[in-house]
């Protein structure tokens, strides 16, 4: 698709379809230039029962010739009250699907009737041109039949948002929606084809013209460091592990960076422990809290934030090798901790732990880490909250309003002591099992939480039931695949950090 943004004009345009936005009882429609031709359109529609203009719906008049446009295309947005930015980002997903539909190639958005409500204006059009641009993705990367798009896109501004201002709030749309669609491709892509090695290669691909610091450690460097965990749950497989990293500076050197951390485990067979047959396809996902770290470290450094960022990403796969590790084998930690592998499926805190205390020597100001930890957090939240639990309420309360931006929804998961008793080992400093039943994600947060340096602000966000196949709640994620769960809320952590 491409996108351009103007000043809204009704008459002398090119432009196939004309794009407006109602919401219920108003048969009025205020498109300077058009209004009489629209509203009559819309009040038909209306009183024959055929349109109420409520949330998602939608109505495409073919050959209705309104102002300098051959097609009307009106979209409900349900009751004034009730529209948040999150209704115009899902109605940017019923502009693409009913544009996809009718086949039509060009077509102007009016900015005025979408943005009347939006608080403020210019995140309602951010949350909308998201909505258009994460609806159009599409993996497609082993297919012979493409997919098409719906052609050009103007974006036309009148008085709620003016033309220059459109212009750089379409920009940060266009990054964000990238950066997601980015995290949602390396998901997507199969294990065979996003390996940890050719998740570093990816990232780095991602990152050329940016202002990001790429390094990855290989096998070596990364025995080096003494990361057991991340060797351990790599050994056995074919595959060697990868430990990328990513630098933004935006702000002064002396402003303590914020750190990103993500599960990059590129298929989670169970290893010994090995997983079921049914559904283990989808553990190509495993990736995701990794793949969402990245994306997001695209956007951060695109964006040009002002501030200091490192993300890290341990990433290898878990299979059940010669080598493999086996329940009741003793690792350490490069924290120097060691652990009771009770189970080999238990693997993302393994490589996590790593991860967290390399971060931790940074001396951060907060670290944030993002993982497909637990089916646990499935149970729990299903596909509708990311988990998320913490040591710090101020922290916590920075990601909680962060999601509340974004239009992503996040809840705060309890984190005590008592989970914390559950994961001490029998024969060795932790087990990466929980002795109990039950609060599976709490015990496995608890778990991380030991290797976070000590006073440092963090925050775990188990993305494990929002990170893929979240189509049938949000009509811009595809129903099956990845979600991109978190990359815009981290952006928005990144903005105000
Ligand atoms: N990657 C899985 C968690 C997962 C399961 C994510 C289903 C998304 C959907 C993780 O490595 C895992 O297998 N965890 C185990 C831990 C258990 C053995 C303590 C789990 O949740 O069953
Ligand atoms: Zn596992
Ligand atoms: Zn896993």
């Amino acid at each position: 698709m491409n996108l351009q943004v103007k000043k809204f004009s009704a008459d002398n345009e090119e432009t196939g379809t004309l794009v407006v936005f109602a919401t219920p009882g108003k048969k009025s429609v205020s498109v300077a230039g058009a209004e009489k031709e629209v509203s009559l359109l819309v009040s038909e529609a209306h009183t024959n029962e055929a349109f109420a203009a409520g949330v998602k719906e939608a109505l495409f008049f073919r050959n209705s010739y309104v102002g300098g446009f051959k097609h009307l295309l009106v979209v409900g947005l349900g009751e004034s009250k009730e529209i948040t930015n999150e209704t115009l980002r899902q109605a940017g997903a019923v502009v693409y699907g009913q544009l996809k539909a009718a086949k039509v190639k060009d077509s102007t958005v009016h900015v005025d009737s979408l943005v009347k409500y939006a608080k403020p204006a210019t995140d309602g059009l951010q949350a909308f041109t998201e909505g258009l641009l994460l609806a159009e993705y599409n993996y497609d990367d082993f297919k012979a039949q493409k997919a098409t798009s719906i052609g050009d896109i103007t974006i036309g501004c009148g008085t709620a948002v003016t033309t220059v201002r459109g212009k750089s709030v379409v920009d940060v749309a266009v990054i964000t929606a990238e950066g997601t669609n980015l995290t949602r491709s390396l998901g997507d892509a199969p294990g065979n084809k996003m390996t940890p090695t050719l998740l570093a290669k990816a990232t780095m691909n991602a990152a050329k013209g940016t202002k990001l610091k790429i390094t990855v450690l290989t096998k070596a460097q990364i025995q080096k460091e003494k990361m057991g965990g991340l060797l351990g749950v790599a050994q056995g497989s074919d595959e060697d592990p990868r430990f990328i990293m990513m630098e933004y500076k935006g702000a002064a050197a002396s402003k303590k960076p914020l750190c990103l951390v993500g599960k990059g485990l590129t298929f989670d067979s169970g290893g010994i422990s090995i997983k079921p047959g049914a559904g283990m396809h989808e553990m190509k996902y495993d990736m995701q809290g990794g793949a969402s770290v990245i994306g997001a470290m695209i956007a951060i450094a695109k964006l040009k934030l002002k501030v200091n960022v490192i993300a890290f990403v341990p990433s290898s796969e878990n299979m059940s090798g010669g080598s493999a590790l086996k329940p009741g084998d003793v690792i350490t930690s490069r924290a120097g901790k060691t652990v009771e592998v009770l189970n080999t499926d238990a693997e993302g805190r393994l490589i996590l732990m790593d991860a967290l205390s390399y971060a931790s020597d940074k001396k951060p100001a907060a670290i944030i880490d993002l993982a497909t930890l637990t089916g646990a957090m499935v149970v729990a939240l299903g596909n509708s909250h990311t988990g998320i639990y913490g040591n710090d309420d101020k922290l916590i309360q920075k990601v909680e309003a962060a999601a509340d931006r974004s239009g992503e929804r996040v809840w705060h998961m309890p984190l005590v002591s008592d989970h914390h008793d559950d994961m001490k080992g029998t024969h060795a400093d932790l087990s990466n099992l929980s002795s109990t039943r039950g609060a599976g994600s709490a015990t496995a947060a608890a778990f991380l939480e030991n290797f976070v340096g000590e006073g440092i602000p963090w925050v775990h966000c188990d993305i494990a039931g929002t990170g893929w196949n979240c189509g049938n709640r949000l009509n811009y994620c595809p129903a099956k695949g990845a979600s991109g769960a978190m990359v815009r809320t981290l952006v928005e952590v990144a903005k105000k950090f």
